[in-house]
């Protein structure tokens, strides 16, 4: 399986608050989406917006996995995704699923998965059930602490980033990847595959291929 890293930043590296990407940031997004076979969320992601993860023209695929993950099992069922197209993945502890198949028997698959550390899930295992409902190529949607995990466990293959031409002047928002130990030595390196300027809305747009043989520590 390929799997993506997508998300539009800051020039400090804030992923968040959201809402500060361009439309033409958002067509690029959804074009992602329809390149790919699935959306993977973290729930922290679901319980602040209500992504509907649409593909161009507002659609909403039948077949495209739309997939969360939760350590708490606190997700809303209140959130659009449950609301239409097709149920939605939910990946969490063996400790959840219970509480989570009595609040969304109907509503969603249910996945246990393994854990690697107290809190921390086994993406590969993520990644092997959904290659058993068909999907090739995983979008990773963030937030910041999806995406560090993915970067710890050597899942994903690229990262690909907007830049929007910002500052954040609080010490608030969310890193691009946000956890707790060094991923790198301290920086990970990138290979730089592609660069698109867009000069009407000051963004750019880059797609980087993230080199597997570092040493995470
Ligand atoms: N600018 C962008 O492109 C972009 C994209 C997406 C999100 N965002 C923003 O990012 C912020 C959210 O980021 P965040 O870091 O707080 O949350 P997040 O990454 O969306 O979700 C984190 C949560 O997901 C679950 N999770 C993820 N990976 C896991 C693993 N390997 N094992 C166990 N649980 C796992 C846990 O759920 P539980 O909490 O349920 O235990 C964890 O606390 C929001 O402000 C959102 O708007 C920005």
């Amino acid at each position: 399986m390929k799997c993506y890293i997508i998300c539009i930043q800051t020039l400090c590296g804030r992923i968040s608050p959201v809402g500060f990407g361009s439309q033409k940031d958002r067509h690029h997004l959804e074009r992602w989406r329809h390149r790919t076979d699935a959306t993977l969320l973290g729930a922290g992601s679901l319980r602040e917006g209500d992504p509907k993860l649409e593909v161009p023209f507002g659609k909403v695929p039948q077949r495209r996995v739309r997939a969360l993950i939760t350590m708490s099992g606190d997700i809303p069922t209140n959130k659009s995704i449950f609301g239409s197209g097709p149920k939605p993945f939910i990946f969490c502890s063996k400790k959840e699923e219970e509480n989570l198949k009595r609040r969304f028997s109907d509503m969603a698959h249910l996945f246990p998965v393994d854990l690697l550390a107290p809190r921390e899930l086994d993406l590969t295992r993520v990644c092997h059930i959904l290659e058993e409902h068909g999907v090739k190529r995983l979008l990773i949607e963030g937030g910041g602490t999806l995406n560090f995990y993915a970067l710890k466990q050597k899942i994903a293959d690229e990262l690909i980033v907007t830049i929007a031409p910002k500052l954040l002047t609080s010490n608030r928002g969310i890193r691009l990847v946000q956890g707790e130990c060094d991923l790198g030595h301290p920086f990970m390196n990138l290979e730089l595959i592609s660069c698109k300027t867009h000069l009407e809305t000051g963004e750019l747009f880059l797609r980087y291929r993230i080199k597997k043989e570092q040493d995470i520590g």
